[in-house]
């Protein structure tokens, strides 16, 4: 009896410092692991791990479903309070691989790395050049007795350029080449968008009367190419840094005729409209003829 009232109050007491001594880690540098902090939660009894306020938890809050794009760094952020001198590991769920422990890398693959700063609560998983099949969930786990974790969501897709209109465009000699692209599934806007003319990227400098306008907001680009002629005809690719690129075949006709279906959107498949641009064109060049 006199024991059990012995114990009692010495969990009464310890109990009543104990945000005092939480404070005091807290602040220290190396909260659990060398300072006096440290030292007076080592020797507690077990029981005291038990405690609620003393069990490592996980921070909530941070984002636990990430999309990126095949090629993008993806970050998977954990946060873990009162840690103590437990480990945070990542693992695969898929196959259950070991990824990273503390802050060392336990795969062979080096492009999963774990990213901590000193005094931070964060362990940050980093996926270095991510691909569809990195897709996936992932844990981050912590080496309590028993362990706990926490499940990510990770999708990487793959993000696409689509250029508006026919994969083929029929233009008059002198009209305008006016393409927009718009890079589709992505969750972050790219950083670039090049626009190419068969292989080479088209070059503002060699001749007048190009504009090229990007949005990164709205993940389009703009391409007007002024008064245009047969020589301007080509294969035109927009090329976005982060996506798959799109491309479009521009004919530029010597003739007036073929206007009509200039940025036309008719039921007409793509080789009909081609077969009517060269009716037109043979029209045309008939009349010199006669
Ligand atoms: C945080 O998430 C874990 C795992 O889903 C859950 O067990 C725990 O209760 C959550 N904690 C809070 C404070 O919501
Ligand atoms: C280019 O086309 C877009 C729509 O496809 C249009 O909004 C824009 O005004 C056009 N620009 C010019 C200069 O014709
Ligand atoms: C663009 O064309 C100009 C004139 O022909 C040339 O001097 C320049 O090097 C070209 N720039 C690129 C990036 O090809
Ligand atoms: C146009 O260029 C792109 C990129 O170089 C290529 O993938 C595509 O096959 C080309 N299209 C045609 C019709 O030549
Ligand atoms: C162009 O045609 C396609 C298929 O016929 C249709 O789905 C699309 O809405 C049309 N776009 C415009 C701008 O009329």
């Amino acid at each position: 009896m006199k024991y059990h009232t012995m114990k009692e109050n010495r969990r009464r007491w310890l109990r009543a410092i104990w945000p005092l001594i939480a404070v005091l880690s807290h602040q220290s540098e190396c909260a659990a692991k060398g300072g006096t902090g440290g030292s007076v939660i080592e020797h507690h009894p077990s029981s005291y791990w038990e405690q609620p306020f003393s069990q490592p938890y996980f921070d909530n809050s941070t984002k636990r479903e990430t999309t990126t794009t095949v090629g993008q760094s993806a970050y998977l952020y954990c946060r873990v309070r009162n840690l103590g001198d437990r480990a945070v590991s990542w693992i695969r769920k898929r196959d259950l691989h070991i990824l990273t422990v503390g802050i060392l890398t336990y795969t062979n693959d080096q492009r999963f790395q774990a990213m901590h700063s000193d005094g931070s609560d964060e362990w940050t998983l980093k996926i270095t050049s991510p691909q569809v099949r990195d897709s996936g969930t992932y844990e981050c786990q912590v080496s309590t007795e028993p362990k706990i974790s926490q499940a990510y969501k990770l999708s990487v897709v793959v993000s696409k350029a689509k250029i508006v209109g026919n994969a083929e465009l029929y233009i008059k000699s002198g009209s305008d080449i006016n393409l927009t692209c718009i890079v589709l599934q992505t969750p972050e806007p790219p950083s670039f968008i090049y626009w190419y003319r068969g292989d080479h990227v088209i070059n503002y400098s060699q001749r007048g009367g190009i504009s090229v306008v990007t949005e990164k907001q709205t993940r389009t680009s703009r391409l007007l190419i002024s008064r245009a002629l047969p020589a301007d005809s080509g294969n035109y690719t927009c090329a976005p840094s982060t996506a798959e690129s799109a491309s479009v075949l521009v004919h530029v006709l010597n003739g007036e005729h073929p206007a009509a279906m200039q940025h036309g959107n008719s039921s007409n498949s793509g080789a009909a409209t081609r077969t009517l641009a060269l009716l037109l064109l043979f029209l045309h060049a008939g009349s010199f003829a006669r």
